[in-house]
């Protein structure tokens, strides 16, 4: 059997999927899990792109010591310098060095000859030798490239120092014939290819990233990298659930085997989808609601009768669990514990404590909270503000509304300690609530926000039930600002969310008041917000 690296790339390719966004603490706790998970190497960020990724790969590289933390790096110094300095404190470090190699990123978004990406890639992978041996080289857009000019970039790589040389398939265009046969290529036709760990990282644009990975594993390849559900750009990237299942359902002939526990699937599942607030299908294979549902008729009896006439794997097998558990008022603290870190939310001290206090503020009220309330107040915890980033504070709040007159809202709110209060109408109640918002920020304190999306959805059934809002704002030139929240009413909840994103907006200009931030210094990204734009 093959040992294939299973090399997660969730935070760092998954979190660039649009909508997802991620703050540190949220990207500590999915590291955790993809270490329980067994994952062998976490790409934890890309350091240079912002503040925030910069400082979740300096916080994972500190916290999370079994798997290989690797933060990624364009061939050129100030991305490796940031790449290393973030991985300091990594007890496995890896930096991963992408240049693009194919004639039309080379022509138009490089602007460099094929000689000059070479010679970049070489003396960047020479330059990160400074920081660690472990090194990973991609030829971006790899399957689109001349296969001889890619092999001789390839050589010079390992001549120059990478020890992994991983093949994307950056515009999701391969088949899996084709891109098979260039692991193979690659695996003949470059010296040293089989001294070095050949990897696979395949986009799913025609839907074929899965097969693709394991086209490349049947090709020779030793590592695949993946995300958990296929997110990351446009279309995602191979996920991790699927291709793990099907080497397992497989073996014979794969012959491979990984070091992941397919029962922490699930956990995984679920964490990555509350966190990033990217639902799962639900047809999803492996993770999706319906994956061991049998709904026609003539199923159920064959299931009935023998499951496997139906099932080629059971739910248990990846750690499905249906059971929504109910906390009452009289539930111990160890109960909300346990659901928290059945689910994969290994949080810090203080913010546990934080969280028990909120469900059992809410037990209190509505005497019993679900499941699915806890995770929710679990993340609204971890992506609270820092008391000094609290610039704004809401004070008081009404909205009018009805079926005969246009809404109104009124907002009272503190700048740093100073109450002003905004008036303003719109097409319903959040939307007053908005520009009422946005006509103080304006006359007070900048910046010019939009809100370009807004999200609501009760966590659990009822009218009662516990409401998430989430935001986003963007700013004149481009920047957008998050913000989520719960409450019980749907409107103090946008509200509330709104002020976040607004916090988050003016905590970002007070650190870069011209509005981007400086892309070299490592130093003004470690103390820079932590949720700021992708750049
Ligand atoms: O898809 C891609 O080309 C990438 C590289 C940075 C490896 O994600
Ligand atoms: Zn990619």
């Amino acid at each position: 059997m093959n040992r294939i690296i299973i090399f997660d790339t969730t935070l760092r390719d998954g979190e660039q999927s649009p909508g997802a966004s991620l703050n540190v603490d949220e990207k500590l706790v999915i590291a955790r899990q993809l270490d329980r998970l067994g994952v062998d190497v976490i790409e934890a960020g890309f350091p240079i792109s912002s503040p925030g990724d910069f400082q979740g790969v300096q916080l994972i590289a500190e916290r999370v010591h079994r798997p290989v933390i690797c933060g990624l790096a364009r061939a050129v110094s100030p991305d490796i310098d940031a790449a290393g300095e973030a991985l300091k404190p990594a007890k496995k470090k890896r930096i991963h060095i992408f240049i693009a190699t194919s004639k039309i990123h080379m022509d138009k978004k490089l602007r460099k000859s094929p000689q000059e990406v070479l010679e970049s890639a070489v003396s960047a992978i020479k330059r990160a030798r400074n920081y660690t041996d472990d090194l990973e080289f991609s030829p971006e857009d790899a399957s689109r490239s001349d296969l001889e000019f890619m092999c001789q970039v390839l050589e010079a790589a390992i001549d120059a120092g990478a020890t992994t040389i991983n093949i994307p398939d950056t515009v999701g265009y391969a088949v899996p014939e084709d891109y098979g046969r260039r692991i193979q290529d690659i695996l003949e036709k470059v010296p040293d290819a089989r001294k070095v760990v050949i990897s696979a990282h395949c986009h799913n644009d025609i839907g074929l990233a899965v097969a693709n990975s394991l086209a490349a594993i049947k090709a020779g390849a030793r590592q695949v990298e993946c995300t958990i559900n296929g997110i990351g750009e446009r279309a995602g990237n191979a996920s991790l659930e699927e291709i793990i299942m099907a080497l397992k359902l497989h073996r014979d002939t794969y012959q491979a085997d990984t070091g992941i526990n397919t029962q922490e699937l699930w956990t995984t599942s679920r964490l990555v989808s509350n966190l990033t607030g990217l639902e799962v299908q639900r047809n999803k294979a492996i993770v999706g609601e319906n994956a061991f549902a049998h709904e026609a008729g003539i199923h159920q009896h064959g299931v009935i009768q023998d499951r496997e006439c139906y099932e080629i794997m059971h739910a248990e097998d990846v750690g499905w669990r249906g059971t929504n558990l109910v906390i009452g008022k009289h539930s111990g603290i160890h109960a909300i514990e346990r659901i928290l870190k059945e689910r994969g939310y290994q949080l810090e001290k203080e913010q546990l404590r934080e969280v028990i206090q909120r469900v059992k503020e809410v037990a209190d009220r509505e005497k019993k909270v679900e499941e699915n309330d806890i995770l929710a107040l679990a993340r609204d915890v971890m992506t609270d503000l820092a008391p000094e980033e609290q610039l704004l504070g809401l004070k008081e709040f009404s909205v009018m509304t009805g079926n005969a007159f246009t809404p109104s809202a009124t907002i009272k709110l503190t700048i740093e300690g100073k109450e002003v209060v905004g008036t303003a109408v719109g097409v319903g109640p959040v939307d007053a609530a908005s520009h009422a918002l946005q006509s103080i920020l304006n006359a007070n304190i900048g910046p010019q926000l939009q809100l370009k999306e807004y999200g609501l959805k009760a966590i659990t059934g009822g009218t009662d039930a516990l409401a998430h809002a989430s935001i986003c704002f963007e700013d004149e030139i481009g920047n957008q600002f998050r913000g989520e929240a719960i409450d019980k009413d749907v409107i103090l909840a946008s509200v509330h969310a709104m002020v976040k994103g607004a916090n988050r907006a003016i905590n970002f200009r007070k650190h870069f008041p011209s509005g981007v931030p400086e892309r070299t210094s490592s130093k003004s990204a470690a103390s820079a917000p932590a949720q700021s734009p992708k750049l």
